[in-house]
């Protein structure tokens, strides 16, 4: 049976919001008839002259976009609010005054409307945005989440029972992404920009750190790379040839790159699972891809990405993990339309 529809279950409209970031994302999900409309505005162009996310801007802009998105949102789907059974936002983590807009127009809309709200773990739309992509998937699997602020490693034996394998101890793979970007000079986001210099360049022109390659864990470190690459900007001196930096680009990413296939094998190892899923916004890098899928076509595993468009922060990843958690009876939408956010929240609170 296709796991991303529930067929036994009471048919269920979702709208859902996205606003922990930089992306307002909007979508309307339907548990019968799949995703029925959705619309994203970046603020990427934005923030860039800032070189990263302006937590104040990011918070206005959401305001000013979020309600046409939902009218276009709503208007593509063929339907009203009186048509959506469930209104879904993203509660946490995140920013907090970029999820309070999030939250605050997803009340006003349930109260508006007379409809129940439900509040959604970010890293938990994620994690089930490749079952959106692919309805052949289903439970258990192993998830390599790799955001801009997360690296996970997770066991999921089923929706809503994530066991943590491991984690960054410092920088998250998108910050080094991120980090590296911004030494060689490149724009924000540094991770595309970042794949896209490295594209020209010789991986092995430089030899970087794979930190934490070899120790035995699961967890990963980033931070290291950073200063190794830091020093390698150094070296290369004031004016460095374009030859020169796409090399550098492409020798941070095989570094990162090299850890996440190596240790993503290691935790399908560890946990007897055969397919890995991979999520948040460094699951679009191609060289990852490409070392994922060669790591697990040696070991006979099935490895499953969101579509490219899913893997950033995006509203079907939101109205399909609401979908999927009230048809399965994990959570219950309430009618108190309170402003209730959770900035920091730990993927393990969730619970069943
Ligand atoms: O999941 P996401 O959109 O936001 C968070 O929830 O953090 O992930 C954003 C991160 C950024 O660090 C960005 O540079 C990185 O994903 N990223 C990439 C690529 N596309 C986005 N990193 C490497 N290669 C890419 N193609
Ligand atoms: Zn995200």
């Amino acid at each position: 049976m296709s796991s991303s529809r529930n067929s036994d279950a009471a048919p269920l409209r979702v709208l859902g919001l996205e606003t922990s970031c930089d992306e307002t994302g909007v979508a309307v999900y339907d548990s019968a008839r799949g995703l029925l409309a959705d619309a994203l505005h970046s603020q990427v162009a934005m923030h860039r002259d800032y070189g990263g996310v302006v937590p104040e801007l990011a918070s206005r802009d959401h305001i000013a976009r979020a309600l046409p998105l939902v009218q276009r949102t709503l208007a593509d789907a063929g339907c009203t609010l009186r048509d959506i059974d469930v209104i879904a936002y993203t509660q946490g983590p995140g920013l907090a005054g970029a999820l309070l807009v999030g939250a605050g127009l997803a009340a006003a809309l349930a109260l508006a409307a007379d409809r129940p709200l439900l509040g959604v773990h970010h890293l938990e739309g994620h994690l089930l945005s490749p079952l959106l992509s692919d309805p052949t998937l289903d439970f258990p699997f192993v998830a390599l989440l790799v955001s801009g602020g997360h690296t996970m490693l997770l066991d999921v034996a089923a929706l809503g029972d994530y066991r943590l394998l491991g984690e960054t101890v410092d920088d998250a793979a998108g910050e080094a992404f991120d980090k590296s970007a911004k030494l060689l000079g490149l724009g924000y986001p540094g991770g595309p920009e970042l794949a896209r210099l490295a594209e020209r360049g010789d991986a092995t022109a430089f030899t970087l750190p794979r930190p934490k390659l070899h120790s035995g864990d699961l967890d990963f470190s980033f931070a290291g790379l950073k200063t190794a690459v830091l020093t390698r900007v150094r070296a290369l001196g004031e004016a460095p040839s374009e030859q020169a930096r796409a090399d550098l680009a492409a020798a941070a990413q095989e570094a990162i790159t090299d850890v996440l296939a190596a240790k993503a094998v290691a935790a399908l190892r560890a946990s007897g699972r055969t397919t890995l899923v991979v999520a948040g916004g460094v699951g679009a890098n191609r060289r990852l891809r490409e070392r994922l899928d060669a790591a697990c076509a040696a070991i006979g595993a099935r490895v499953c990405y969101p579509a490219l468009a899913w893997c950033t922060d995006n509203g079907p990843m939101i109205a399909y993990a609401a979908c999927r958690r009230v048809q399965a009876g994990l959570a219950q939408p309430r009618r108190d339309y309170a402003f209730d956010i959770r900035p920091r929240w730990d993927l393990a609170e969730l619970g069943g």
